[in-house]
């Protein structure tokens, strides 16, 4: 039985859907799973394979060409030499000889070093070349940094169609070829952008300025479901990619005797009763991916630790490098907590987060349970953090 399924004549699907992966990079948590996208393309001279799927699931895509009676394959396009995309390149080349691997010039450097690819079968292209297929052409887009700095995007450009990779992407295993259900997309969407593009947001500005002038009536990436109503997912993705930030703030903490809870409780009421919307996370057993999504808007964080031999408790360490190396957009931070008999934890958290541009609010750190002295310092923090979302705008009374 074959899973390729036509998305337009002559343009199929034959990737793999991954329903139980659970992790990505041993680091990222994928609750609804993922899939591989590979599509193929079938001109009137020449015919093409756009991307190729996990190294665990190359039977999949063997046998979705086999069973579209494919023997011959010109062109293998490798958008991005990331192995989800690029592991099954070398079985692929060993069934089809006469295949050559498409890919700029980073990307065939990658794919020389990552997967062994003898550089004879891997031709390079510049930007906006194109390849003729015959009665189909496709025209490579040179957009670095989406996520890795090899990468390109594939335009068909008589079906109005770019093949994207994990641009504009989700994990999201589904039967569904397009998107049907756009709060789950979105949901899935948003997940990877925060995990995958976030870090790299001022790149993916340039690479939308770069196809805002293509014509697009389908947007194929290599991970989810293919989009046919584009502008979802490029609206979507020119909100996350602003500078825009919104009246919310992230609250991730760790408590071990109670104290920063309570803390956090106070605060987090004293700041929605100001008319903040908050994001708690109790760092214990954290879905990062959550995290990260709270972190594409927010624009203040507030980081909850008790003190664990002077410094913030692990857990905070990890969350606070996490966010370090996300570079969300956030222009506000400060830090609550509490300690036994002596904390350096707002020196050291200050000094995890140097690539967060954020104007440091005044922490409120403490000794042992919070007292009434204490709750006045936490409703003076949320008073200063009112007072900062209202000079940006986005708290209005
Ligand atoms: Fe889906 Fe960057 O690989």
């Amino acid at each position: 039985m074959s899973l390729s399924r036509e998305l337009k004549p002559n343009i199929y699907a034959v990737g793999a859907i991954d329903w139980d992966r659970r992790l990505f990079d041993e680091l990222i948590p994928l609750p609804d799973g993922t899939s591989y996208n590979a599509y193929l393309v079938r001109g009137s001279e020449k015919t093409a394979l756009i991307d190729t799927v996990d190294p665990t699931m190359t039977d999949v895509l063997v046998r979705n060409l086999e069973e579209l009676g494919i023997n011959d394959i010109d062109y293998v396009i490798a958008n991005h030499a990331e192995q989800d995309h690029s592991g099954s390149l070398a079985s692929i080349l060993a069934l089809y000889h006469n295949a050559r691997v498409v890919c700029t010039p980073k990307c065939k450097d990658m794919l020389m070093d990552l997967l062994l690819i003898h550089r004879d079968k891997i031709l390079t292209v510049e930007d906006r070349e194109v390849i003729s297929l015959g009665d189909k052409t496709l025209e490579f887009i040179h957009a670095s940094w989406v996520h890795w700095p090899e990468t390109m995007l594939t335009y068909l450009r008589e079906d109005r169609m770019l093949f994207t990779c994990d641009f504009l992407g989700s994990h999201l295993a589904t039967s569904d070829l397009f998107v049907t259900d756009e709060a789950t997309v979105y949901e899935a969407a948003k997940r990877y952008y925060a995990e995958i593009m976030m870090p790299f947001r001022i790149a993916i500005r340039t690479n939308l300025h770069r196809i805002k002038d293509l014509e697009l009536n389908i947007i194929a990436p290599s991970h989810g479901p293919v989009h046919n109503k584009p502008d979802f997912i490029l609206t979507a993705y020119r909100d996350w990619a602003s500078d825009d930030v919104k009246n919310e703030v992230i609250i991730p903490y760790i408590s071990m005797h109670g104290s920063t809870k309570k803390m956090v409780e106070y605060f987090a009421e004293a700041l929605i009763e100001r008319g903040i919307a908050v994001k708690q996370f109790n760092l214990s057993e954290p879905d990062i991916g959550k995290l990260a999504m709270a972190f594409v808007d927010a624009a203040t964080v507030v980081i909850g630790s008790p003190t664990v031999l002077v410094g913030p408790h692990p857990k905070v360490v990890y969350a606070a490098y996490l966010a370090n190396a996300l570079r969300p957009k956030l222009r506000f931070a400060s830090i609550l907590g509490s300690y036994g008999w002596g904390s350096r934890m707002v020196e050291q958290l200050a000094g995890m987060i140097p690539n967060l541009k954020v104007e440091i609010l005044d922490p409120v750190v403490i000794k042992g349970v919070p007292k009434e002295a204490d709750f006045k310092a936490l409703d003076r923090l949320a008073d200063e953090i009112v007072n900062k979302h209202k000079e940006l705008g986005i708290l209005i009374e």
